[in-house]
């Protein structure tokens, strides 16, 4: 059997793994999600669960990978006779679908509004015209949707062209430029008429705002941020160094994806109060915020370029994680080649992301429940199927799983984290999956 290459030094892994849990999730979703949820006291929720709950999940995610070698799917099945766990595999492969048909409306949205920056449109708006501007281009339907479609078609063709390697050395330069334009957006949240009042609602918690269902908009939206509860962090863990310390790993990829949200909300909510935004906005958001200050500020013009680029850039290198876990699924599963599970993967893609995009246009009949197919899409995964599928994971981790394989693959046999092994056993078996079931009860209203 030939070597399963693996990631090259840790800086390498971190660079990987970073390029697929840095994206839409922290400069888009973050912000709109801790604006509906009333700012400071969710982010603090949101802290505590991404270090304390996301961490151990990816080691565990990583564990699974790194011990099979294999697909999510497969790697169910090496390590279980029952086959009812590849259903967990199987389960993944459907909500990276999911993810992927409202992911890429929001990553067509950044190429309009990079085309819209090159032209100049964006910045010479008043407040007005950006919010009308956004609204004209979601109602038409074709745009959106085209936008889409090209995006799913990049995504998968990068896939199928194998150049994955390629766009992740690209993310080396692009990541950190991204943090660089963050920061300086932050830093020029100082100047805003807005500042103190959008600092306050980052970082001044009103508790009497934290209930249970506050706290699961939290647990998800973490999953979501790190890519967690679907298998594309088991698909990583197997091509990871069996030298590497996993801890390491985990927490600097953590602490980068939370450093990146805090950042983009930084960015984000003084210029909200400064220009009469309402946080409640939605999935708009940062797209009718940030225009408003590229539109005051010097130099806008290019920044606004560079910023929408750079979304673009991390959307993408999250969206062929998801591609991926996909077409290894179908070219493995199937028995067919790559480029024709490639195929299959744009076709049906673009088909689901097509209906999230047209779903926004204002009365569209695609809906459910009276929510329009991209929220559902939105919703469903962060809030239900990513918690579901991480419970399940950690489950099968704890419990089903070798102790032994476990905590060997865990510490890289005996090397790295032996101290903090037991502790990470008992979050996995224990509290983890107690404080998740808590969260769906409550939501239920069991409890
Ligand atoms: N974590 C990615 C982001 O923040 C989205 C993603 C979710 C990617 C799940 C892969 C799997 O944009």
């Amino acid at each position: 059997m030939r070597k399963r290459s693996t990631f090259g030094n840790r800086f390498g892994t971190v660079a990987v793994v970073g390029g697929s849990v840095v994206g839409l999730g922290n400069i888009w979703r973050f912000p709109y999600v801790a604006g509906e949820n009333g700012g400071a006291a969710f982010i603090i929720i949101y802290i505590i669960i991404s270090l304390m709950i996301s961490v151990p999940i990816m080691l565990t995610e990583f564990s699974i990978g790194r011990y099979s070698r294999r697909n999510s799917m497969r790697s169910f099945k090496k390590l279980s006779d029952n086959p009812l766990w590849q259903g967990v595999g199987f389960m993944g492969i459907a909500t990276a679908f999911i993810i992927l048909s409202f992911y890429s409306v929001i990553a067509g949205w950044s190429l309009e509004f990079l085309r819209e920056s090159v032209a100049g449109t964006l910045t010479n708006s008043s407040p007005e015209q950006i919010k009308n501007n956004l609204d004209t281009f979601i109602a038409s339907g074709w745009r959106p949707a085209l936008w889409t479609v090209a995006f799913v078609v990049s995504s998968c063709t990068i896939v199928g062209l194998g150049v994955t390697k390629g766009i992740e050395r690209a993310n080396k330069v692009l990541m950190p430029l991204m943090v660089i334009i963050l920061v300086g957006l932050a830093i020029n949240s100082f100047s805003l008429s807005g500042f103190k009042e959008g600092v306050d609602f980052l970082l001044r918690p009103d508790f009497s705002k934290i209930t249970w269902s506050v706290g699961l908009e939290a647990l998800g939206q973490s999953f979501f941020s790190m890519s967690l509860g679907m298998g594309a962090m088991i698909t990583y863990g197997s091509y990871i160094k069996r030298s590497e310390n996993m801890f390491k790993v985990a927490g600097t990829v953590a602490i980068s994806d939370v450093t990146v949200a805090i950042l983009s909300g930084l960015a984000i909510f003084p210029a909200v109060f400064s220009f009469g935004i309402s946080p409640t906005s939605g999935p708009d958001l940062v797209f009718i915020t940030l225009p408003n200050v590229f539109a005051q500020l010097s130099g806008g013009y290019i920044i606004s370029i560079l910023f929408f680029f750079l979304l673009f850039a991390a959307a993408i290198t999250s969206s062929v994680s998801l591609v991926e876990v996909i077409v290894a699924f179908v070219s493995e599963e199937f028995r067919i080649s790559r480029l024709k599970a490639v195929i299959l993967a744009t076709v049906s893609v673009t088909a689901v992301a097509l209906m999230c995009s047209l779903s926004q246009v204002p009365d569209s009949a695609l809906t459910i429940a009276g929510y329009n197919l991209f929220d559902v899409a939105d919703n469903l995964s962060s809030i239900v199927l990513l918690p579901v599928g991480a419970i399940l994971i950690i489950v099968f981790a704890g419990w089903v799983m070798d102790k032994d394989i476990f905590r060997n693959e865990l510490t890289s046999r005996g090397h790295h984290g032996t101290t903090l092994y037991p502790a990470v056993r008992t979050m996995v078996r224990y509290v983890i999956p107690i404080v998740i079931a808590m969260l769906f009860l409550s939501k239920l209203g069991l409890i």
